[in-house]
């Protein structure tokens, strides 16, 4: 995200003046929802799964990632491997489980037979003579650009993707002290959400909605309550910049040591320092498929996936590390009940945001000062798809309604 925007107030979070939100028909159109799995899902890193969930050579899963098909599989050396889910002979699929773990080492087309070792090679032609023009090395398994960090496995479709460390490794090293790659999914909520996957990001970018549709989570973190995210968000910040108390400094409530029912954690995950837990959250936020939330005890993936143009799926994983979930008195259900009455409220705010974007009569919203982060995510989104950035005086009503439409 760009954090020097010409529109961004230097001295505290927020924007300098009331912005246009994009176009309603971003969230309905079915021409647009195409042409942002082509621009933003199948030209950014998109989170898929957990590496633990293809544990061993010769497990396979398969997804799609902006409607096309991809599988990832476990070769012999233990490496994942990422390619199209696509046949170079005719272009069947190749593999039609959502997972699976194959007899061999090999991938057999459904269709004519054609078979592939697991690092892509073309190995065999099933009934299919030698033929004039024809070398096996040119049909090698068309491979997707895949990455693997903390146990967290992501694709790019694009051929031209700059690599993830390079991308995200100022992000990622923020949460570096956290065992990810050790810890295990102990708890999984999937659910469909009837609206568009830019809702759903542009509720989690701002926290003007954290009072009145979170009371609970307003309770654990006091800032919350006062509709903000962090410090800087309130223009005054400055006259308290002394004061540390969690409805000022942010953090949770006193006494408080994670998300839970009660604000009681499970104890501390090894390697976390005093610094890495008094924030009570920290956030790696990969757009646009998935936010960590990291915790003193646990981590919690939520993960965003476009259906149609007005839906979503949302899938969340609470990890844990093996040694506390090993404890006879391992107990999950405070935590993963807290994070579902959190997301459930996110999802009915997202529905009824979507629900009211079907009125003919709305173009676009606006957005306001505290909405700088839903203001970053909407210019990323426009870069993605070319479209002329914001940010500029406005002109005329007219002018800007044709910067910003196709
Ligand atoms: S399409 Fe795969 S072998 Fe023909
Ligand atoms: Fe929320």
């Amino acid at each position: 995200m760009m954090d020097d925007h010409p529109v961004l107030a230097s001295d505290f979070n927020g924007l300098t003046r009331a912005q246009p939100s994009l176009p309603a028909s971003w969230y309905r159109d079915p021409d647009h929802f195409e042409k942002e799995l082509r621009h933003v899902f199948a030209r950014n890193w998109v989170y898929l799964c957990r590496a633990e969930s293809l544990p061993e050579p010769r497990a396979y899963r398969t997804f799609r990632v902006a409607g096309q098909p991809i599988l990832v599989i476990r070769d012999r050396d233990g490496r994942l491997q990422g390619y199209f889910n696509t046949c170079r002979h005719r272009g069947s699929i190749l593999c039609t489980e959502p997972e699976g773990k194959l007899n061999k080492y090999l991938i057999t087309c459904p269709y004519h037979q054609w078979v592939y070792d697991l690092t892509g090679r073309l190995r065999g032609t099933g009934p299919m003579r030698d033929v004039a023009g024809f070398d096996k090395e040119d049909y090698l398994l068309l491979r997707v650009s895949l990455a693997e960090w903390g146990g967290f496995v992501f694709v790019n479709l694009d051929p031209d993707a700059q690599d993830f460390e390079t991308l995200f490794g100022a992000e990622t090293g923020y949460v570096a002290n956290w065992p990810l790659t050790d810890m295990r999914v102990g708890h999984n909520y999937t659910k469909v959400l009837n609206c568009n996957w830019k809702v759903f990001w542009e509720n989690f970018n701002e926290c003007l909605h954290c009072p009145n549709i979170h009371p609970e989570l307003s309770d654990l973190v006091p800032i919350y309550g006062r509709a903000i995210m962090a410090r800087r968000d309130d223009p005054n910040w400055k006259e308290h910049a002394d004061d540390d108390t969690p409805p000022i400094g942010g953090g949770l409530r006193e006494g408080a040591q994670s998300w839970s029912m009660d604000g009681s954690a499970l104890g501390r995950l090894p390697g976390l320092t005093d610094e890495d837990v008094e924030t009570g959250q920290r956030y790696v936020t990969i757009v646009p498929s998935v936010f960590i939330a990291h915790h003193a005890d646990y981590v919690r993936s939520v993960q965003i996936t476009p259906l149609t143009p007005q839906t979503m799926q949302l899938s969340v994983d609470w990890l844990f590390h093996p040694e506390m979930m090993n404890a006879p008195d391992f107990d999950m259900e405070p935590i993963v009940t807290f994070g579902k009455i959190v997301l459930d409220q996110d999802g009915a705010a997202s529905e009824l945001n979507q629900a009211g974007m079907a009125s003919e009569r709305f173009e676009r919203g606006v957005l306001m000062q505290e909405e700088y982060e839903v203001f970053l995510f909407q210019d990323w989104v426009r870069r993605q798809l070319g479209v002329p950035p914001l940010g500029a005086p406005p002109t005329s009503r007219a002018s800007r309604r044709a910067e910003i439409e196709d």
